[in-house]
This record gives structure tokens, sequence and C-alpha cells, in this order.
């Protein structure tokens, strides 16, 4: 079975899905990784994001591998390299090309099929597994999630104040939800759940009880 969980950055939906997927025994994919690794490579060859046969032509010499807690591009260990504001606002902005989408779209569903697994990103209840057995959408109030990404930021050392998570959060959400390919919304059928007043165990909790209410089986 697949399991979508969908939703805005800060809104709980990685560590969510991490969690739910070792609760239930299922694999785990972080699709927002695997465009911050295509964010990197497009980056690092200065590839102008408005030339779409450049960005073509370099994708066809792309490989992300997302596994579980690293993600790895061209066979290089990136994960370390792409959790900063930089990468962030790259991966929203390569995320509005149709053939990135498309390639990574492809990836995904060679990697969940015959698995399973919680997919977690923006469109993966919409666009990348519509059949998906239990979709969520989870959300909390733009300055909690700010505030959550912030300490992750302060923690790594990261020199960022509040106020600019904040405006580029503000930035980042209105592309990725106005783009006209596969916007952040939720799937028409998925349980949307507002974490803004839960721990990441309340969160947890909650999506168990849907999954094993409305998405039986639960276990492998
Ligand atoms: O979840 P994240 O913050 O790591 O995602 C980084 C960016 O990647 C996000 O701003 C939009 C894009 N993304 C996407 O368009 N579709 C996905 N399924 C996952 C991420």
């Amino acid at each position: 079975m697949i399991v979508t969980i969908d939703g805005p950055a800060g809104s709980g939906k990685s560590t969510a899905a991490r969690d739910l997927a070792a609760r239930l025994g299922y694999d785990y994919l972080d699709t927002g990784a695997m465009y911050r690794a295509v964010a990197l490579a497009l980056g690092r060859r200065q590839i102008d994001l408005t030339d779409l046969p450049a960005v073509e032509a370099a994708l066809a010499t792309v490989q992300v591998e997302a596994l579980p807690g690293r993600v790895v591009l061209n066979g290089e260990d990136v994960s370390g390299l792409i959790r900063n504001p930089e990468v962030s606002q790259g991966a929203s902005r390569v995320a509005v090309i149709p053939a990135v989408r498309r390639f990574l779209a492809t990836e995904q569903r060679r990697v969940a099929a015959g698995r399973h697994i919680v997919c977690e990103g923006r469109d993966q209840g919409t666009a990348v597994f519509p059949d998906a057995g239990c979709k969520f959408f989870l959300t909390a109030d733009p300055v909690t999630r700010a505030e959550r990404r912030y300490h992750e930021l302060a923690a790594s050392g990261e020199p960022i104040s509040l106020e600019e998570v904040l405006q580029a959060q503000v930035e980042r959400d209105a592309r990725d939800a106005s783009r006209d390919l596969a916007p952040m919304r939720p799937a028409d059928d998925a349980i949307v759940i507002d974490t803004t007043h839960l721990t990441p165990d309340g969160v947890l909790a909650r999506l168990e009880e849907e999954v094993s209410r409305r998405c039986p089986p639960a276990r492998t």
C-alpha cells in the first residue's frame, strides 16, 4: 500500500512520514530531497533554468536516489549539502519545470512499485499516486512553521533570522502552490490535519488512528 503525506515546509510532514513508516514497517520516500538534489545538480552546472533544452540535456545525465535518511546524486552522498536555505529556494524553482517534475515522478513511481511505502512531498496524493490507499495533507499556521524551521536551521549553525525564514517560506509556499503542474494542494480525498498545536507524537498518533480506521490493513 502507498500512504502519501503532502504539505508545506514546517508542517511536520517529514518527521511524521518517517515515524509512520517506521511504525508500520513501510519504506519511506522523501521526494523533497529529490528536488533538492536536482537543484544542487543544476546549480553546480550553472544551468539557466529558463533554457529548457539545457535543463533537459542536464537531466539526462542526472541520477537521483533517495534512500532512507540520505540522498545520492550520481553516486555522491549529498545529504549534508541540500538542507540550506539556498537549496530550499532552488528546489522550489526547479520544481516548476515540467521536465523536472516528469523526471522525478517517474523515479518516484519506480521506487514505490510493489512496495509498502510512505511518500512525502507536495504532489504525492494529487499527481504522482492518485490511487494511493491513504492520503494525508499536513498544515500548520505559518508562524509556527517558520519557528520550527528556524530552530532546525539554528541547531545546524545556519546564520539566519526568524524573519528571514518567514519571508523565504512565504515565497516558497506561493511558488509551490501556484505553479501550473502539480501545485501543492490537498487531494480531494486527503485527510487534512492541522499540526499547529500537536507534538510529533501527537501527529503520529493521529496518522496511525486514521490509517487503521480508514485504510486497513496497516501492517505488512
Ligand atoms: O519538502 P522540501 O522542503 O524538502 O521540498 C523542497 C522543494 O521541493 C519544495 O519547495 C517544492 C519541491 N517539491 C515539490 O515540488 N514536490 C514534491 N513532491 C516535493 C518537493
